[in-house]
C-alpha cells in the first residue's frame, strides 16, 4: 500500500528531531531506533539500532558515522533522489547517529557518478551549520558533529561496507574478512556505524514520532515504509514508497506495468520472480527489497536478461576469493552454451545449479553469496519452465 512519509510534502521542522534527541540520553536515542525495528535499507536488511547500540557500548575515542551513499546496484535511484529533495533530513540523521554512538565525524561515500551532488550536500551542510545544527557546540551543548564527503571509486564492489571502508582510506576497494565487524573496527580502525541514505533519513521521523508509529506503518509484522526504484517495461517509472510488506502487485499497479513476464527485485543479485506471482511480499520475510524493481514484460528475451547481468558480475567480481572469481565466469560460459543450443536440460544444468550454491556458501562476501541468484532463478523459472522442466 502506498504510503508516504520519506517522501511527505509535510516534513517536520528541520532540526527539531536532533533538537529532541538532544533531550534524551545517548542509549536512549539507540534503544529508540533499535526498539523502531529499522532494518538497513541498502538491501541486507541488518536492524540499525543494533548496529547503533553495539557501536555505541564499543570502546575507543574516535568514532565514525558513515552514510553509504554509493548506490551501484543495477536499477537503483531513491538515495540520488532523497540526496537531491532531502540531503538535509539525511545530515540530520547522521548527527542523530553520531550522539547516539558517541562520533564527532560523519562520512557521505557518494556515488563517482552523482558529483553534481556534492555542492547539493555541501549546501544543506553549511545551512545546517548556520543554524547550529553541525559543527562544535551543536545547539550550544556539548555534541560536535560534521560531515564530509568521499567520492566513490566507480566499482559495484565499494558499496560493501567493507569494501567501501579499504576505498576510503585509499586502498584497493576489496571487501575485508568478517570479524571483526565494523561496529568494533571500522574505518581507520575504530568503532563505524554504515548506514544507507534511506536508513538515516528514516531515523528523524522515528526520533520524532516514536518507534511504536514506525511499527504501525508496516504490514504483517513489518515495520516502517520503503522506497522502490522501479524501471523496465512500465508506463510509470520512478521512486514509489510503500509500507514494508506491501505486495509486488501494488507497486507493479502503481508504475503501470502490464504484461509482464518477470519482476527482478532487489537488482541483479536479488529475486527474480515470474509476473504471476503478484502476492508476493515486499519484506526481508520474502523478496529481500534493496530498492530496484526491474520489470520484464512479455517481449523480453530472459536469456538475453540473464547474460546481461552475468557480464556485470563477472566485470565486477573483485577477484579476491575464487568462488566469486571462477564461479560467475563459469555460469557465465552455461548461459553462452544454452544460448548456443549446447546445454539444455535438467540433468545438463545440475553442476551449474550446484555451482550456484557454492558460491553462495564459499564466497567472501555478500557479492558473491547473492551473485548466483539470478543464474537460480532464470534458469528454473525461465529457462527450464520452457523445457516444462521449471522447479523452484
Ligand atoms: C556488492 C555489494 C554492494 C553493495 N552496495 C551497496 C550500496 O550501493 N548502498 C548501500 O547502502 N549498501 C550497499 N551494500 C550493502 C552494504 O554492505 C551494507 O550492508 C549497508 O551499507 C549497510 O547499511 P544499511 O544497514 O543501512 O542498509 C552492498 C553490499 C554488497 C555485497
Ligand atoms: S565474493 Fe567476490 S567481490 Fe566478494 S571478496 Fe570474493 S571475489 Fe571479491
Amino acid at each position: 500500500m502506498k504510503k508516504e512519509v520519506l517522501l511527505s510534502a509535510n516534513q517536520p521542522e528541520l532540526g527539531s528531531a536532533l533538537r529532541k534527541a538532544a533531550s534524551m540520553t545517548s542509549a536512549d536515542v539507540a534503544f529508540e531506533v533499535r526498539n523502531a525495528k529499522l532494518q538497513g535499507r541498502g538491501g541486507a536488511g541488518f536492524p540499525a539500532g543494533v548496529k547503533w547500540v553495539l557501536a555505541g557500548g564499543a570502546s575507543g575515542a574516535q568514532k565514525y558515522v558513515v552514510c553509504n551513499a554509493d548506490e551501484g546496484e543495477p536499477g537503483t535511484f531513491k538515495d540520488r533522489i532523497l540526496i537531491e529533495k532531502y540531503a538535509d533530513r539525511l545530515l540530520e540523521g547522521m548527527a542523530i547517529a553520531g550522539y547516539a554512538i558517541g562520533a564527532d565525524t560523519g562520512l557521505i561515500y557518494l556515488r563517482a557518478e552523482y558529483p553534481y551532488l556534492v555542492p547539493v550536500i555541501e549546501e544543506a551542510a553549511s545551512r545546517l551549520r548556520q543554524a547550529g545544527l553541525l559543527g562544535r557546540g551543536i545547539m550550544g551543548g556539548k555534541f560536535s558533529f560534521d560531515v564530509e564527503i568521499r567520492k566513490g571509486a566507480g566499482a559495484y564492489v565499494c558499496g560493501e561496507e567493507t569494501a567501501l571502508l579499504e576505498s576510503m582510506e585509499g586502498r584497493r576497494g576489496e571487501p575485508r574478512n568478517k570479524p571483526p565487524y565494523p561496529v568494533n573496527s571500522g574505518f581507520r580502525g575504530c568503532p563505524t556505524i554504515i548506514n544507507n541514505v534511506e536508513t538515516f533519513i528514516a531515523v528523524p521521523h522515528i526520533i520524532l514520532n516514536g518507534a511504536d508509529w514506525f511499527l504501525a506503518l508496516g504490514e504483517g509484522g513489518d515495520s516502517g515504509t520503503k522506497l522502490f526504484s522501479i524501471s523496465g517495461d512500465v508506463e510509470r517509472p520512478g521512486v514509489y514508497e510503500l509500507a514494508m510488506g506491501s505486495k509486488i502487485g501494488d507497486l507493479l499497479d502503481l508504475a503501470g506495468a502490464v504484461d509482464v513476464q518477470a519482476v527482478q527485485v532487489g537488482g541483479a543479485s536479488g529475486k527474480t520472480i515470474p509476473g504471476s506471482d503478484r502476492d508476493r511480499v515486499l519484506s526481508f520475510r520474502d523478496l529481500p527489497p534493496g530498492g530496484s524493481v526491474i520489470v520484464f514484460d512479455g517481449s523480453r528475451d530472459m536469456l538475453g536478461v540473464l547474460e546481461n547481468f552475468m557480464e556485470f558480475f563477472v566485470h565486477e567480481s573483485c577477484g579476491q576469493c575464487t568462488p566469486c572469481r571462477e564461479g560467475n565466469s563459469r555460469l557465465l560460459d552455461a548461459v553462452h552454451a544454452i544460448r548456443a543450443g549446447s546445454l539444455s536440460g535438467r540433468e545438463a544444468l545440475a553442476p551449474y545449479l550446484d555451482l550456484a550454491e557454492t558460491m553462495k556458501q564459499g564466497s567472501k562476501c555478500g557479492f558473491g553469496q547473492t551473485s548466483s541468484n539470478c543464474f537460480v532463478d532464470i534458469v528454473n523459472r525461465f529457462v527450464l519452465k520452457a523445457d516444462g522442466q521449471g522447479g523452484n
